[in-house]
């Protein structure tokens, strides 16, 4: 089975957003998932800069192509859970 892709946006804005939480999952992934997820850090992807919103959603996350805003670990780890459980239905 192909791997979930989990991109990582760590420009500032994500960064002090929270994104350094999310890339704890490089390090401590939970065991459910370890082998089944792929990271991948990438630089601002220009989310942050959407002049027509006044807030910044950040930090951007990509599970896939499914774009999370606001991430935190727990939406991405839920995010990674439910595509795997899709699979497996
Ligand atoms: S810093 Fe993440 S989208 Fe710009």
């Amino acid at each position: 089975m192909e791997k979930v892709k989990i991109k990582i946006c760590s420009g500032t804005s994500c960064f002090v957003m929270g994104a350094a939480a999310i890339q704890a999952l490089e390090f401590t992934p939970p065991e459910d998932i370890a082998d089944k997820i792929e990271i991948v850090e990438v630089r601002c992807m220009n989310l942050c800069h959407n002049v027509n919103d006044k807030h910044n959603h950040g930090p951007f996350v990509y599970v896939n192509d499914e774009l999370i805003e606001e991430a935190t670990l727990e939406k991405v780890i839920n995010k990674v859970r439910s595509i795997l459980n899709s699979c497996n239905a």
